[in-house]
């Protein structure tokens, strides 16, 4: 079975950013899955290389536009080798095969009528590089982007894509999963359900020169979209080497961010229809990864580079944080210290962990040999954890095949937790030291029950951490790359291994920011933090009065199970019922010290939900870098009293 997935083509106007290799890992993730199940992949990204922005990125940079597009493109290239991205194909817009297609294509459509020309009269947003007509606008700007758009008369062409308007709404129907999520295919439906304007599809060269010529008025050069769009097609070689393209088109999944669904829904479809070329089955947005609300990007200035976050956390655990930490369709906020905390509570302390003390407990008791399972001699703690193994294995596979790549790994995590609970109470430890042979049949039970399941469960995280995997697989003597069939129960040969060192070190935030200290380049979260202490805005009192700070006192507290840095409490501000407040604080009070103490918090703040737990309110304490000490009144004072 073959399956083609592709990548937005990246515009080569600035670096990559998290954004970027979000799509691109997830892509690889997906590519690298459906080669464990045995199917024949091909995985395609690139860059996107023509059009204003990139003509205008170059001029700033003082490059020929042919120069800054190798540049910048390498710059990808090299970003996708450090994050272990295996695709396939990387295509380039300026590429002469894809030129080829284009100028085919558009000559084709040119051909059959489906191009004309007409005078355009309206707005454009350059940074778009998009028409909008008077009503598209909002308030007289971008409808997209909210940026200023300006007016414009001139002559160009135009694809008749409303002519496909209404095939374009049957097809959606017909095909549920044609667009992806759900929300998104709605809310083409409901873009659908105006009039489709026409495309156009052209720049006059007086005004943009670094574009492919239209084959049929060398005075023009194609638009952006229209070009780019087509390297799915001129990728897998469409009119170059037609047995090669339809091994592979219709293509299984294209992914993208959700701010590039309607060129890929609306102008992609009804391209090929004119064309007549299938559609993709699937055309995917996922959302997006935002900072203080806002989207991650080049053009609002806060875009956290990957080369930093890899160096300093790893390849491979950097993939596992960005596929744990979005919800597939939905925007997740980036956080370093999220990241901080998903690789050392997931990946050091339970995964890692776990990893180490088998290996450990195998070498020492047993002569650096894997066990054997001895059936007769199973206890109905080793069936239910098989069982568990067993189940937990399925729904993993059945969310990596919907695309929960995230749900998948919480199943994974889930999994680890109940091997860390079966250890715990199954002690092997303690069985250790015995030379009696019952002893000895039930050590082995233990460890082959547990070290099975680290198996299975390092063949289901090998699309996502593919070096770390290869490196615990190797122990366990598995062919590399592993393939879905070896995550069988039972598989696991008893012979002699090679202990590896801890796979997942914990990570230390303090060493990070020394180390980004000396090198003097430091990653841009280290920066912000540095930073805000540096430069404080200046508020009115009118800010400051409008919270509402008072004298809680603590009523409850205690650790959540779930973070290892939060404190759950209760409070009292003088209202009829206790509040909820989850503080950051279990590293440096425990929760005993805490109860009966008056505090200080602010209680007009918007209820938050962190790591699960709703929190109403804030307290105060103050941060010197290594101590964190509340806030308290210096006599007692009632509970709801204000702080003025
Ligand atoms: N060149 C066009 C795509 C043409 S495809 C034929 C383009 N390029 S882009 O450089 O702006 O890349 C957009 C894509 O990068 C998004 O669709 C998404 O895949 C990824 N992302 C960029 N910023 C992102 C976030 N902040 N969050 C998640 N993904 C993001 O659009």
């Amino acid at each position: 079975m073959s399956f083609y997935i592709t990548t937005p083509l990246y515009y080569v106007n600035s670096d990559p950013h998290i954004g970027h290799a979000y799509t691109t890992i997830l892509a690889d993730v997906i590519a690298r899955y459906r080669r464990l199940k045995g199917e024949d992949v091909k995985f395609l990204t690139g860059t996107d290389e023509h059009g204003q922005k990139i003509y205008d990125a170059a001029v700033a940079l003082g490059h020929s536009p042919k120069e800054h597009c190798d540049i910048y493109s390498q710059r990808f290239k090299d970003l996708w080798v450090k994050l272990n991205i295996k695709y396939d194909d990387f295509i380039r817009t300026t590429d002469e095969r894809h030129i080829k297609v284009v100028k085919f294509v558009l000559t084709e459509l040119w051909n059959k009528g489906e191009i004309y020309s007409d005078t355009y009269q309206g707005w454009y947003c350059v940074p778009d590089e998009r028409f909008w007509t008077e009503k598209d606008l909002d308030e007289g700007k971008c409808p997209d982007c909210g940026r200023e758009v300006s007016k414009i008369e001139e002559k160009n062409y135009f694809f008749r894509m409303s002519k496909y308007q209404e095939w374009l709404i049957s097809h959606i129907e017909d095909n549920p999963d044609f667009i992806q999520p759900n929300s998104r295919r709605n809310e083409i439906l409901s873009f659908l359900s105006k009039p489709l304007n026409d495309l156009c599809i052209s720049r006059p060269k007086s005004r943009l020169k670094w574009g492919i010529p239209l084959p049929f008025d060398e005075d023009f050069v194609t638009y952006v979209w229209f070009d780019a769009l087509l390297n799915y097609i001129s990728a897998p070689g469409y009119h170059a080497n037609l047995k090669e393209f339809h091994k592979w088109w219709p293509s299984d999944l294209q992914l993208m961010a959700k701010d590039i669904i309607t060129t890929h829904a609306v102008y992609w479809p009804t391209m090929l229809k004119a064309a007549d070329i299938e559609p993709p089955k699937t055309v995917f947005a996922h959302g997006w990864w935002t900072v203080d609300e806002k989207k991650m990007g080049k053009s609002l200035g806060n875009a956290v580079d990957p080369h930093f976050l890899v160096d300093d956390f790893g390849c491979d655990q950097f993939r596992y944080f960005l596929m744990r930490g979005m919800v597939l369709g939905q925007d997740s906020t980036y956080s370093f210290e999220r990241m901080v905390e998903v690789i050392n509570t997931e990946l050091a302390n339970n995964f890692g962990n776990i990893a180490s003390r088998l290996f450990k407990m195998i070498e020492t008791n047993l002569d650096a040999t894997l066990p054997a399972f001895w059936n007769s001699k199973s206890e109905p703690a080793d069936i239910k954890l098989i069982e568990q193994t067993r189940i937990i294995r399925e729904k993993v596979e059945d969310h990596f095949d919907k695309l929960q790549i995230d749900r998948g790994l919480r199943e994974i995590n889930q999994l680890m937790n109940l091997v860390n609970a079966y250890l715990e109470e199954q002690k092997p430890w303690k069985l250790s030291k015995a030379d009696d042979e019952a002893v000895n049949f039930r050590l082995q039970n233990i460890l082959y029950v547990a070290t099975e399941a680290l198996r299975i469960t390092s063949i289901l995280l090998f699309p996502i951490m593919p070096e770390k995997m290869e490196t615990i697989l190797s122990v366990f003597d598995e062919m590399v790359p592993p393939s879905l069939e070896q995550a069988k129960w039972g598989l696991l040969k008893s012979h002699r291994i090679n202990i590896i060192d801890s796979l997942f070190p914990r990570i230390d935030l303090k060493k990070i920011e020394e180390d980004s200290r000396r090198k003097e380049s430091k990653p841009q979260d280290i920066k912000k933090l540095i930073s805000a202490k540096e430069d404080k805005e200046i508020v009115d009192y009118d800010d400051f009065s409008k919270l509402d700070l008072v004298v809680a006192e603590v009523l409850e507290a205690k650790k959540a199970e779930n973070a290892d840095k939060l404190l759950l409490l209760k409070i009292d501000i003088g209202e009829k019922e206790p509040r909820d407040l989850v503080a950051g604080l279990a590293m440096h009070y425990e929760p005993e010290q805490l109860i009966g103490e008056k505090i200080v918090v602010i209680a007009n703040l918007k209820a938050a939900k962190i790591r699960g737990h709703v929190s109403r309110g804030m307290l105060l304490a103050a941060d010197d870098g290594e101590n964190v000490v509340l806030l308290k009144p210096s006599k007692d004072i009632k509970p709801g009293s204000r702080i003025k």
